[in-house]
């Protein structure tokens, strides 16, 4: 099994309001159809521009309040599932199944982590030969009463209940590089050596913790998968390529 994460700046241009990019979501459709169904695949993906910037404004993450964030809540839920509609339409095209499965329907968090999921629906997707396809979305969360529970997260759940392979992240870089901007492209490196890194930042407004968050899920995630890549989704092939397990970027190993 590989799961696939579409990162919200791949998806959309996270500087522009509901943004979406659908050429590239059908090419990385078109390149996973090239390996499925032999390969199984789980899609996840990220907020962009639909996610982010409503979860800023209701100020989701500072919990449950008033009905300004009861409202917030509804509303960026319904910008996800918009987004992940368009998603899926994207891969129909390309005769994939891809089903939306609502996180915020499956998953409980405390502070933004899962504490409880139920990966029923997730298992007979797969089983039936449906990609499921989840995405960072609004929670219900045990300490703060609303929440908002990340792609990323929502990765490393899934990744220790089922041990895929390869966790591939769609990025619209490159790779990680040692500094940002101006550094080098790191093409491997190992789990524990991800610590003495200092990389920064995120282009656009991200509620849930850009690229350093991303390298702490990458040390998690090598616990339970072999091979952890951050590749370009914007450009043709890579993701192919990281499939087949000659990618360029940066592959994190245990
Ligand atoms: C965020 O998901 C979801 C919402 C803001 C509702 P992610 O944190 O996985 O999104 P990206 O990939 O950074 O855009």
């Amino acid at each position: 099994m590989i799961i696939v994460k579409i990162g919200g700046s791949v998806l959309s241009d996270k500087k522009k309001k509901f943004h979406f990019r659908g050429d590239v979501v059908k090419r990385i459709a078109f390149e996973i159809s090239r390996f499925f169904p032999e390969e199984r695949f789980i899609v996840v993906h990220g907020g962009g521009s639909f996610g982010h910037p409503l979860a800023k404004k209701f100020g989701i993450r500072e919990g449950l309040r008033d009905y300004s964030s009861r409202h917030g809540f509804v509303v960026t839920h319904l910008a996800m599932l918009d987004l992940a509609s368009r998603v899926s339409k994207c891969f129909l095209e390309n005769s994939l199944p891809a089903f939306p499965i609502s996180s915020s329907s499956i998953f409980v968090t405390e502070e933004g982590r899962i504490i409880e999921g139920y990966l029923g629906t997730v298992e007979d997707a797969l089983e039936k030969e449906f990609i499921p396809l989840l995405f960072g979305d609004v929670s219900f969360d045990k300490k703060k009463g609303i929440e908002i529970v990340s792609g990323d997260e929502i990765i490393l759940y899934l990744s220790k209940e089922f041990k895929p392979e390869k966790v591939i992240f769609l990025m619209d870089v490159d790779g990680i590089y040692d500094k940002f901007p101006g550094g080098e492209l790191i093409r491997e490196i190992k789990g524990n050596d991800i610590r003495t890194l200092a990389v920064e930042g995120s282009a656009g407004v991200d509620v849930t913790g850009g690229i350093k968050k991303k390298l702490e899920v990458a040390m998690e995630l090598v616990k339970h998968v072999e091979e952890v890549w951050f590749v370009n989704g914007l450009v043709k092939d890579r993701l192919s390529m990281a499939i087949v397990g000659n990618g360029i970027g940066t592959v994190v190993l245990p």
